[in-house]
């Protein structure tokens, strides 16, 4: 399967022109709680997002490139082939909320929508694109450039922290996507609260037939065509789930779990996932296995990196290709995965990583650097500015 993805180029190098320009960079670290045999997991900063990456794919066709990192490259971009999108509307209107629910209604409602195991022919199918964010999205320009052209084939939820107000412009694909949020911190469980609140808003839309779920320092590596198919037709599901023997792993097994949740059941894995639609609902619904790991997953048991892991291994272990979706590199050694910054991203890079069949391997995460300041000259040279992340150690 690696063979026939080695055409596959990277989409920054086939179709981004964008020459970010990164003035910056700044580094963080988070925590490594252990890496075995190539799985990452993937932790977070107190207040969120970063990161995470195992790879992606049968053997490896890593679809979106999570890391922090400045894109560049060079190439022209092919003309459109779909109606050009509208003109641009750069006036700045304070995000919107997409619905009102709160917690309770809104997973009552999500997990009752119908198990519709036929998708009716009359309705295109589309992935959700579930962005988990601090706040501002530095790497946007890349999303929107992903998106652009492809209306109708996507859908876009965003749940960033609550105390985040910014503004975005009207034409931006990210404009009205935010779902009601609350705040996030590291190694809580409202961690996977806010995951299963982007996961309840995604599902309650019923064309979307994929879900994956990203932090604002993913990238594509692919073009949209090419993730679009790959995930609408694979049978697969990307989330990482593995049986670590570690203090790491099984060490943070509660036998009181028992028997509701059993030793052999319980996986680790990494946080981003891709998963098709009856998993999703069933995740969604789950109220046997929750509360479990409520009342006896807290540090050093880190609720996301096991409540999904878990719960797939038990729910569709057969359909899970155990892997992430997201890639990172773990080839260094020692606790961190690489990092990297504008002058490591060219179009040898990227068509590395996107041919890499990366032997199976994935890793254990975390993050990197970041962006403080982009211009991108092909969108007339906006500048993002993302606050000093958080440091803790
Ligand atoms: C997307 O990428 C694939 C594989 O590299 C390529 O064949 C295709 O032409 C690209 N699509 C667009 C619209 O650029
Ligand atoms: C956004 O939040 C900041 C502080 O968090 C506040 O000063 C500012 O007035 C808020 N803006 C809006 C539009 O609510
Ligand atoms: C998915 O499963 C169907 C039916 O079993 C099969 O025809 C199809 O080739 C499979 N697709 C992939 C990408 O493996
Ligand atoms: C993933 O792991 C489950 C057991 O947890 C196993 O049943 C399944 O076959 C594995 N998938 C792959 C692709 O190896």
């Amino acid at each position: 399967m690696g063979n026939a993805q080695q055409q596959n180029s990277p989409i920054f190098a086939k179709l981004l022109k964008f020459h970010l320009q990164l003035s910056h960079v700044f580094q963080f670290v988070f925590f490594v709680i252990g890496f075995s045999l190539g799985i990452t997991l993937c932790l977070y900063a107190k207040s969120f997002s970063f990161n995470l990456q195992a790879n992606l794919a049968p053997s490896s066709l890593p679809v979106l490139l999570s890391q922090q990192e400045s894109v560049l490259s060079s190439q022209p971009l092919p003309p459109p082939e779909l109606p050009r999108p509208p003109p641009p509307d750069d006036r700045s209107q304070p995000m919107i909320i997409m619905h009102k629910m709160d917690d309770g209604e809104l997973f009552r409602r999500a997990s009752l929508v119908p198990r519709i195991e036929v998708f009716p022919l009359e309705h295109v199918p589309k992935i959700a694109f579930m962005f988990l964010t601090k706040g501002p999205m530095p790497l946007a320009p890349l999303w929107e450039k992903f998106f652009q052209g492809h209306e109708g084939l996507y859908s876009i939820y965003v749940h960033p922290s609550p105390s985040y107000n910014d503004s975005l412009p009207l034409n931006s694909v990210f404009y009205g996507r935010r779902i009601p949020s609350k705040p996030v911190e590291w190694g809580k469980p409202n961690m996977v609260d806010a995951m299963r609140r982007l996961l309840g808003s995604a599902v309650l839309e019923f064309t979307n037939q994929r879900f994956v779920l990203l932090s604002e320092t993913c990238i594509p590596l692919f073009n949209f065509t090419t993730t679009y198919s790959y995930l609408i037709n694979t049978n697969e599901t990307y989330i990482a789930s593995y049986d670590d023997p570690r203090k790491v792993g099984r060490g943070r097994y509660n036998p009181q779990m028992f028997p509701t949740l059993s030793i052999s059941q319980w996986r680790k894995g990494s946080q981003w996932f891709e998963l098709n639609r009856k998993l999703a609902i069933e995740i969604i619904s789950d109220s046997k296995y929750y509360p479990i790991f409520q009342e006896h997953c807290s540090p050093p048991c880190y609720m996301d990196e096991h409540y999904f892991p878990t719960l797939v291994n038990i729910l569709a272990p057969e359909e899970n290709s155990n892997r992430s979706i997201t890639w990172v590199d773990w080839s260094k050694s020692g606790p961190h995965p690489g990092k990297f910054g504008r002058q490591d991203v060219s179009d040898e890079f990227l068509n590395r990583i996107s041919s890499d069949s990366f032997n199976g391997l994935v890793t254990v995460p975390y993050p990197v650097s970041i962006l403080v300041s982009v211009s991108v000259p092909v969108l007339d040279s906006i500048s993002v500015s993302v606050p000093v992340p958080v440091l803790k150690l």
